[in-house]
């Protein structure tokens, strides 16, 4: 366990955490060698992360900015025809998970298929723990 995390540790060691509004994010770090993986609050649950902080305009200004971004895209949603329409061309993969903001009294969360839209096509990714 130690070593997974020594592994881990070394990945992570150049990462720099930001706490900034997408809109801001995608600015300030667009680049052609840039990777953005997005996860936006999910189509009528924006007002779990505060009232003003994400609208439902803001899923058409998001995908407005990622189609214009020089960088590679990564974006998920639970399956959602809003979703769909604005990622239409990209790259569709779909997975199951688990509703994570699902508000539960401690019993299992309900299953549900995500998607992911990608603006290129990825190759394996290798785990965090991989040395
Ligand atoms: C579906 S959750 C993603 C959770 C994340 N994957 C995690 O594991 O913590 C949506 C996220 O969008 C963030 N968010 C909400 N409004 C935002 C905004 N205007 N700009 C950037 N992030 C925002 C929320 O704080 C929340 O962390």
């Amino acid at each position: 366990m130690l070593l997974k995390g020594w592994t881990a540790l070394q990945r992570l060691r150049n990462v720099c955490v930001e706490n900034l509004p997408y809109a801001e994010c995608i600015k300030r770090y667009d680049s052609e060698t840039t990777l953005f993986y997005c996860d936006p609050p999910y189509v009528d649950t924006e007002h779990y992360y505060g009232k003003d902080s994400f609208s439902q305009d803001d899923h058409y200004k998001l995908a407005g900015l990622l189609h214009g971004a020089k960088g590679k895209v990564m974006i998920t949603h639970y399956r959602n025809g809003l979703y769909d329409e604005l990622y239409k061309g990209w790259h569709r993969y779909e997975y199951q998970s688990f509703k994570g903001s699902h508000k539960s009294n401690g019993e299992k969360k309900p299953e549900t298929l995500e998607i992911l839209y990608c603006n290129f096509k990825p190759s394996r990714q290798r785990s965090l723990f991989d040395g």
